[in-house]
């Protein structure tokens, strides 16, 4: 789909739909006050108003989407605006959408240009057989600003960030099959084109370096398991330390030995949801060369069950040295997650580390869908993801890491268990984790509720894979760690 900014004067593409969006209690011009008034529609937030062929206008169509009280409307609404309505026209027939804001500085123009653009992803990739009234029909989108070069200006750094989107929503979309760790791990090396450096290494290279504990979740895995290394080094001081982001990317989980039931084991190829938000983060910060130097690290594995896989009772070495006993096969994020974070520190030594992690069932018991769970050792860290994760509309919930519950996770024969039981399941198993950081500022992200979602919520993200976390890390990057 193509967008473009242009000027109130410029004419109506003839046959095109037009969308206004209006704040609640604006008068309606009087052509509208009629449909408005046999329709309750009030410019409420959320509210749409479609009409069509409206006599004394040239649009085909015209929709007004409420966006509730002036006084009340930021930046986001504005986006979840313009959101509904391309989603109010976008399989009509139409082909050509313009979107009309009531204050269209160059900022909220911007905002409303991502919103169709999140609004417009669709993975359609295998489908081969979609009837052509299903499929969307809109192929450029309008929106009116009152400075076109300053709008187009603003809107560069939002059209790098809806490209990493779409890159993590296509990987986390991608069937098992395809996405295996080394598709997942050549998927970014080819970010090298963005200007990001990239290594990938293999069982080997792991083995060398001690990882048991990753290599023990991919061991019954015929695909060899991967750890992708990314950098972004943007900062005016090229050897500043950097800021890292770990992700657990479990290409497939069925548990493993411990196997989960058949019901719904489908969506478990999005367990990589985390791994897909680091890289999507990496690759917006390379596209807007942030000022920063960063540093993402994912973990890529498939947890299968095999002759040659991990069984519940096995003792593994991680790279800390730390001895784990497999209680749960079905528990691998964490294990994943504790080689990957240990390889952070001890080469990078970064100034603070955030992970991400489709982790727990238990975090989608405790928060639902809308919010993920953050947990962290440092009040600095956890006050910047939290005002991110709100202003970007990916808000996320402080849980604690109450220390009585670290015994939960000892062991009768080795250093730690990798299972502290269902109680407080998302809470023991962020203590694990915690347990191979080695002072550094940490936060951990369960995004298990938020990575995938059907039916979705928010207009911007359609059901299937959201991409969360991309938004809100950059955001804070932008905010607190760029020079
Ligand atoms: N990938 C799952 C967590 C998950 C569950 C994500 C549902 C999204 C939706 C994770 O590896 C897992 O299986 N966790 C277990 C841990 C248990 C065995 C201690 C869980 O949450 O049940
Ligand atoms: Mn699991
Ligand atoms: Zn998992």
């Amino acid at each position: 789909m193509k967008i473009d900014f242009v000027a109130m004067t410029s004419a109506l593409t003839p046959k095109a739909a037009q969308a206004r969006l209006v704040y609640e209690g604006a008068p309606a011009d009087a052509t509208l006050s009629q449909a408005a008034a046999a329709s309750r529609f009030t410019g409420a937030k959320g509210q749409v108003l479609d009409v069509l062929a409206p006599s004394g206008s040239e649009a085909a169509r015209l929709v007004l989407v409420g966006l509730g009280k002036k006084e009340l409307v930021d930046a986001l609404g504005v986006e979840h605006g313009a959101a509904s309505a391309y989603g109010a026209v976008k399989t009509s027939g139409l082909t050509h959408l313009r979107i009309e804001l009531p204050n269209a500085g160059p900022e909220l123009a911007a905002r409303a240009a991502l919103g169709v653009l999140l609004a417009s992803y669709r993975f359609d990739k295998y489908r081969t057989k979609e009837p052509a009234e299903k499929k969307p029909s809109i192929v450029t989108v309008e929106i009116v600003a009152d400075d076109v070069a300053k709008a187009k200006e603003a809107f560069e750094p939002l059209l790098a960030l809806s490209d990493a989107i779409t890159f993590t929503r296509d990987l986390v979309s991608e069937p098992p099959n395809v996405l295996y760790p080394a598709e997942f791990a050549a998927r970014v090396k080819a970010l090298e084109s963005l200007g990001l450096e990239v290594e990938i290494l293999g069982e080997a290279e792991m083995m060398k370096l001690g990882m048991g504990s990753l290599l023990g979740v991919g061991q019954g895995s015929v695909r060899d398991s991967q750890l992708a290394i990314m950098r972004w080094n943007g900062a005016s001081d090229k050897n500043a330390q950097p800021i890292a982001f770990i992700g657990k990317g479990v290409c497939f989980d069925t548990g493993g030995i411990s196997i989960k039931p058949a019901e719904n084991m489908e969506d478990m190829k999005w367990d990589m949801g985390g791994a897909g938000a680091v890289a999507g983060l990496m690759h917006v910060l390379a596209g807007r060369k942030a000022k920063v130097n960063a540093v993402g690290i994912l973990g890529l594995v498939e947890n299968m069950p095999d002759g040659n896989a991990q069984r519940p009772g096995d003792v593994v070495t991680s790279m800390s040295g730390q001895t784990i006993e497999i209680i749960n096969t079905d528990a691998e994020g964490r294990l994943v997650l504790a080689d990957a974070i240990w390889y952070c520190q001890d080469r990078f030594k970064p100034k603070l580390m955030v992970d991400l992690a489709t982790l727990t069932g238990a975090i989608i018991i405790a928060l639902g869908h809308d919010l993920a769970g953050c947990y962290a050792n440092d009040e600095t860290l956890a006050a910047n993801l939290i005002s991110a994760s709100n202003i970007e509309g990916e808000p996320l919930w402080r849980m604690p890491l109450p220390s009585q519950y670290d015994k939960n996770i000892d062991s009768m024969i080795a250093d730690m268990k990798n299972t502290g039981g269902r109680p407080g399941g998302s809470i023991t198993a962020a203590m694990f984790i915690q347990r191979f950081t080695n002072g550094v500022p940490w936060a951990h992200l369960d995004i298990a509720g938020t990575a995938w979602k059907k039916p979705s919520a928010a207009p911007t993200s359609p059901e299937g894979a959201t991409g969360f976390g991309v938004r809100l890390l950059n955001r804070m990057v932008a905010d607190k760690y760029e020079s």
